[in-house]
């Protein structure tokens, strides 16, 4: 008898962190690689020692990534690993391509040359690979308007692993997520998460930076329906060589979000208006009806996903 064995890059990350806790919750054990560039070993510190190993690495260091793939067998693995600030990416563009395409590609090069037995291998793109395209709501088969280095290399990510699936019978899957909020989310850089910066000011009683009127849309997604989504994906052999869309399917508007936030905390957020970000969309929603006929549902509108959030502790 021997436990579902699992690998996430990224997995000190936010999301990395989460799918980590829920994986061992569901019995299975977990290597996690993080350079912690951006994750945190305090996010993974209370997982059972047992079923967790932490590597300390970069996914760019290919002969370690190559040893601990050939060393293990890992039935599932799943790629979060990146650069995931996009203001980063695009003031270095070749360090992002090492972390966010060159160090899958390695991956599955590995898998492929040494036959490696996978169950699934899930590679996390971004609703980012739209780009500009107006189009609303945004489905799979969209227009692709990638307009960042982090975007490309989304999009090339997600491209060679469903390639690699069909070339060499590797069974892949890809997701496009929109906007994931929750707990572990860092809020230090001005380019994270929106709601996991309103949350740190309303905490600390800092005032809000809100560029723009407040009326943009997002579909923002609980980390829990992102975590459900990956797993169902990985689990469902009929979820191969495709790309979905993961998200709420319902988008809200910031000034909605803020206002629920004051709610719940019964705490008036300060703000300061300034003008919209260059290079925002306006509005982004997701069509979800792909993840959808899959069986997924989400569990968390905005107001159930904030209370989570906001009660959550770590
Ligand atoms: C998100 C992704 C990004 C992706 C894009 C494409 C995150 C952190 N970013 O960007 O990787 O390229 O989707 O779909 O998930 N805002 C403020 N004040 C702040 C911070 C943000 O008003 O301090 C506003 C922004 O101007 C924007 C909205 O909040 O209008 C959401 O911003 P953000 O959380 O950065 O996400 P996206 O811009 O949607």
């Amino acid at each position: 008898f021997s436990l579902v064995n699992y690998l996430i890059t990224g997995g000190a990350g936010f999301i990395g962190s989460n799918l980590a806790a829920e994986v061992v919750k569901r019995g299975g054990k977990v290597s996690l690689v993080d350079d912690l560039s951006m994750g945190k070993e305090e996010n993974i510190i209370h997982l059972n020692k047992k079923r967790v190993t932490f590597y300390k690495k970069s996914i760019t260091d290919h002969d370690f990534m190559t040893n601990l793939l050939i060393k293990e067998h890992f039935d599932y693995i799943i790629l979060l690993g990146a650069v995931a600030s996009v203001a980063n990416s695009v003031r270095m563009p070749y360090e992002t391509h090492e972390v966010n395409q060159e160090a899958n590609i390695n991956i599955l090069e590995t898998i492929r040359k040494f036959g490696l037995n996978v169950k699934k291998l899930l590679f996390a793109s971004s609703a980012a690979v739209y780009g500009n395209n107006p189009q609303q709501p945004k489905k799979e088969g969209s227009a692709i308007e990638p307009g960042t280095p982090y975007a490309i290399d989304k999009f090339a990510s997600e491209r060679y692993a469903l390639t690699y699936g069909e070339l060499y019978q590797i069974p892949t899957v890809a997701t496009r997520f929109f906007n994931v909020y929750g707990p572990r989310q860092n809020p230090d850089s001005p380019y994270s998460g929106v709601l996991s910066i309103i949350f740190d000011c309303l905490e600390n009683n800092k005032q809000f930076k809100l560029f723009g009127d407040g009326s943009q849309t997002r579909d923002f997604t609980y980390v829990k329906d992102v975590v459900n989504a990956v797993l169902l994906l990985l689990y469902d052999s009929k979820a191969v060589n495709s790309v979905y869309n993961v998200a709420t399917g319902k988008s809200v508007s910031l000034k909605e979000v803020i206002a629920t936030f004051e709610k719940i905390l019964n705490k008036q957020l300060e703000i300061e208006y300034l003008p919209e970000r260059i290079g925002d969309v306006k509005h982004s929603s997701a069509n979800i009806s792909r993840l959808m006929a899959m069986g997924f549902r989400p569990d968390y509108d905005i107001v159930a996903g904030l209370n989570l959030y906001i009660n959550a502790g770590v």
